[in-house]
């Protein structure tokens, strides 16, 4: 079929930086990448800040012309109303916000997110014309009873329930165990998930979809394994967490075809 698609390099910073911080990082990562001569069209780089950091980071992004995508963490079912401390999508889309993470493995931990909430979070940022980052992934129990794609591929199966054909998604598989431990996965691991995530897709969605979306991998990314990753077929970029806050290592990251992952 032929179609290509665009590397997607992602960085989550969870619950850092605050809005002036956000700011100096936006900015030194784009002088990192300009300095490097770093070809803006080959890899995408989407960076996800706290809510509040949001509309300076959109300000400097529009002033200087970075071109860097800005995605939320999160956003409510809901378009308005009585839900205090929600967040709309209809907000994000107006602060020119293109993506949003759900279903992030820290959510369903500790907002109690199901699949069910996952899917409707999906639903809503679709209205709003936002793409979702959906994110699945098991356990280190989950990997012991069930193997490393059943708990992943069900959380997709229902997530993708009621998309439409057409719908521009993300997916990011990142297994629980590999978040923030230091310990990634192993490519070939990661790839066998990622495929099976990609046949989910091709099944709800249609052959198109599955050619055309992008599916990362998350968990442990670093500047010395990325290109391991992204060697793999089905492995279209990278959710990154702790190396998304530090400008070396996520440029690093971002120009993982000019350097040889360890
Ligand atoms: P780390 O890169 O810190 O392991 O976090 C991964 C992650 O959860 C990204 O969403």
């Amino acid at each position: 079929m032929g179609m290509t698609r665009t590397p997607l390099i992602a960085g989550n910073w969870k619950m850092n930086l605050d809005h002036l911080q956000a700011v100096a990082l936006v900015q030194k990562l784009h002088w990192s990448l300009k300095d490097a001569a770093h070809e803006f069209d080959s890899v995408d780089v989407t960076v996800f800040p706290p809510f509040t950091d949001l509309r300076s980071v959109q300000t400097l992004i529009d002033a200087d012309k970075i071109p860097f995508g800005l995605g939320a963490q999160d956003l409510s079912v809901h378009d308005s109303g009585a839900y205090t401390g929600e967040i709309s999508g209809e907000f994000l889309a107006k602060l020119s916000v293109g993506s949003v993470i759900i279903g992030h493995s820290e959510r369903r931990e500790y907002h109690a997110e199901d699949d069910a909430v996952v899917a409707a979070k999906t639903q809503a940022a679709l209205k709003h014309g936002l793409v979702p980052v959906i994110c699945v992934g098991e356990t280190s129990e989950d990997l012991e009873k069930f193997g490393a794609s059943a708990v992943p591929v069900g959380q997709l199966e229902t997530a993708l329930e009621n998309v439409p054909d057409g719908a521009e998604i993300v997916v990011a598989y990142e297994p629980v165990w590999a978040i923030g431990s230091g310990q990634a996965a192993t490519p070939e691991q990661a790839q066998d998930v990622c495929q099976k995530l990609r046949e989910v897709i091709r099944a709800k969605l249609g052959d198109d979809a599955a050619a055309s979306t992008r599916v990362l991998y998350g968990g442990s990314v670093k500047s010395g394994n990325i290109a391991s990753f992204m060697r793999e077929p089905d492995i279209d970029g990278a959710l990154v967490g702790g190396g998304s806050l530090k400008v070396d290592e996520f440029s690093a990251i971002v120009r993982y075809g000019k350097h040889v992952g360890v």
